[in-house]
């Protein structure tokens, strides 16, 4: 690649717009059952990592997803008539611009904004976006979705907010309503919400998903011990520990989990504090629910939203909902 000019990339909330990974490892790793929180997964590594999960043959979400945009994205941009595009968790470029191609193609769309706690992964992916369709305003914004959404500036004209690959259900069902309640305020009265929704099958399809012969997941999983070595001063060895990835059917929910291969001590020196681990004792790192029509439309009735189109890939593993606010009266 030649040396192009930097893309106007305006990062709109500082750098390390999250900030709570030592609250999150302390609270955590004190609890029993001991947890870490999914969002501190993606570092540079991470990121990369999860990009990698996404080209994997058992790890179906991402090219479900795609496949539904590429076919239905004209639908989708016609139904939405978006001018002004959020999208929450931006990570890769390549699934941005299949929302923004088609809506560029409807005539509308004005201004592009990304957030992700990643900044890495957010300025590369603006990157990628603004080289190839300059003439959109691309922008920004390092932030934790969950509690800095009404930091990110008003809408300019019709908004529409994304949330794109399942990552919906890495939050249980109360933090997760309540972000859709906030994703729609962000979209405002006359916006509409479009999100993924992985959903409800055969668990030997799910777990395969999460746990690989190629091991890459468990690479995935296993890197946010190394992610607390580095931030918080830690000394885990990730040798020590194994990759779970378990269906639990009454959360309807992946779980992810770390297992300690044999008692094991950790001394945090930024935390000022030691861990101890029975051997086989885990730590919960992420929750990914997967939804029915119904739960879906459940969820957003309780966020004052309503469902205005759904989209499917053709063997029904995923959906995309567009959703808009109901009117104060119907609430
Ligand atoms: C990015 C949250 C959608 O839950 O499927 C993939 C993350 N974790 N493999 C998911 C993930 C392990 C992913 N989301």
């Amino acid at each position: 690649m030649t040396l192009s000019a930097e893309p106007v990339i305006e990062v709109l909330l500082p750098a390390g717009g999250d900030r709570t990974l030592p609250q999150d490892t302390r609270i955590g790793l004190s609890a029993d059952p001991k947890s870490i929180p999914p969002k501190h997964f993606y570092d540079e590594v991470g990121s990369e990592l999860f990009e990698q999960i996404t080209e994997l043959p058992s790890y179906y979400p991402t090219r479900a997803e795609r496949e539904i945009l590429i076919s239905r994205g004209a639908e989708l941009a016609a139904l939405t008539e978006t001018s002004d595009l959020v999208e929450l968790g931006s990570g890769s470029a390549d699934k941005a611009l299949l929302l923004i191609e088609p809506m560029l193609a409807t005539g509308g769309l004005q201004r592009y904004l990304g957030v992700d706690v990643s900044e890495s992964a957010l300025r590369s992916a603006l990157k990628t976006i603004n080289s190839i369709h300059p003439e959109l305003q691309v922008r920004g914004a390092v932030a934790d979705m969950t509690r800095q959404l009404a930091a990110l500036p008003p809408a300019v004209g019709r908004r529409s907010v994304a949330l794109l690959g399942g990552t919906v259900g890495n939050f249980p069902e109360q933090p997760r309503r309540r972000l859709l309640k906030a994703i729609a305020d962000l979209a405002g009265p006359d916006g509409r919400v479009i999100i993924g929704f992985d959903k409800v099958k055969d668990p030997a399809i799910l777990v395969a998903a999460y746990d690989e012969p190629e091991g890459v997941t468990a690479r995935f999983n296993l890197n946010l011990l190394t992610i607390i070595n580095r931030e918080l001063g830690a000394d885990f060895n990730p040798a020590d520990f194994e990759h779970v990835a378990l269906w639990n059917e009454d959360e309807e929910w992946i779980e992810m989990r770390l297992r300690a291969r044999r008692p094991i001590s950790v001394a945090i020196d930024g935390l000022g504090v030691s861990f101890e681990f029975a051997a086989g004792e885990e730590i919960l790192t992420e929750t990914s629910a997967k939804f029915t029509r119904q739960s879906v439309s459940d969820d957003l009735t309780s966020a004052g939203m309503e469902i205005c189109g759904w989209f499917e890939d053709s063997e029904s593993r995923f959906a995309l909902a567009v959703a808009k606010p109901m009117p104060a009266a119907a609430q």
